[in-house]
């Protein structure tokens, strides 16, 4: 991202990221809660998965990704990709930012995700489910520490639940083999966790599978409906923020891979069909 191109000016739609499906997810759970913005949906398919990258990798494409919703007009970006959140939001927001529009915003939603944890551990041991680049970036046991230190935190990093979720495998019978590995592996490293953050937009999808295989009494944190609500209150306590947000209730989805394949897919997340743009990143 530059200080050259031309971005233009005025109000636009609310953008949403992910690197593939995962984010409609918190997608929907916002456009519910806050049906009367306009939403520009972009979804980078063509080079998903993002959670076995590198750094340099995974903020390089989120930044061009960025740079397109700002492009079309987008004055807040919602980062709806933990992997995204963890390795390039800061970078994004210390460096890119100021030097190309520092009245834009882009959020992440790895700290709106933690910020109701401490309420709903009794143990106060946490296990964190996420890509192999979330959990190597430490960003949940991170951010969690600075809010309640007295919490314990275990990641386990589950690099197969993306792509089951991608290729549309996540209902079939192999899907259990990887759902159970990696939770039994979560709770045997740590017995006392009473509480197990989903930390991928796309682990939603796996729900049910996850549900039969978690010990009994342990909590499920999915991040949409508190991302939304979070969001919910950023534009109440911004109101510059706010009013660059337009009102048409509209939605626009876009994928860097064919539109037909993100169609057919994003109706399964989303229970309704939409119409979907091709576009390229550079
Ligand atoms: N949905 C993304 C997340 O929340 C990651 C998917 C990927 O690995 O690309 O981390």
């Amino acid at each position: 991202m530059n200080a050259f191109i031309e971005l233009p000016k005025g109000a636009g739609p609310i953008g949403v990221f992910d690197s593939g499906y995962g984010g409609l997810t918190i997608y929907d759970e916002i456009q519910k809660l806050l049906p009367q913005y306009d939403y520009l949906y972009l979804g980078d398919n063509a080079r998903t998965p993002y959670g076995t990258r590198s750094f340099d990798v995974v903020y390089e494409f989120t930044r061009q990704s960025v740079r397109y919703l700002f492009q079309q007009g987008c004055q807040l970006v919602i980062l709806a990709c933990n992997t995204a959140s963890a390795k390039a939001l800061r970078t994004i927001q210390q460096v890119d930012i100021p030097s190309l529009d520092p009245n834009r915003r882009v959020l992440g939603i790895i700290r709106p995700t933690v910020e109701g944890i401490g309420d709903m551990t009794k143990t106060r041991h946490i296990g964190v489910l996420a890509t192999e680049g979330t959990i190597k970036s430490h960003s949940y046991p991170l951010e969690i520490r600075k809010l309640f230190p007295d919490i314990e935190v275990t990641g386990e990093a589950c690099p197969m639940w993306v792509p089951l979720v991608e290729t549309n495998e996540y209902s079939c019978e192999g899907a259990d083999y990887f759902v159970k590995r990696h939770i039994d592996s979560l709770m045997s490293r740590d017995p006392e966790i009473d509480t197990v953050i989903l930390g991928c937009t796309h682990y939603p999808m796996l729900i049910e599978k996850i549900r039969k295989y978690m010990p009994q009494g342990v909590n499920i944190v999915t991040q949409g409906a508190t991302v939304a609500d979070s969001l919910r209150r950023y534009l109440a306590n911004h109101p510059e923020m706010e009013s660059l947000c337009t009102k048409g209730g509209t939605s626009r989805f876009c994928t860097t891979e064919s539109g037909g394949k993100f169609c057919e897919q994003a109706s399964l997340f989303l229970n309704h069909p939409i119409k979907v743009e091709n576009i390229q990143l550079t």
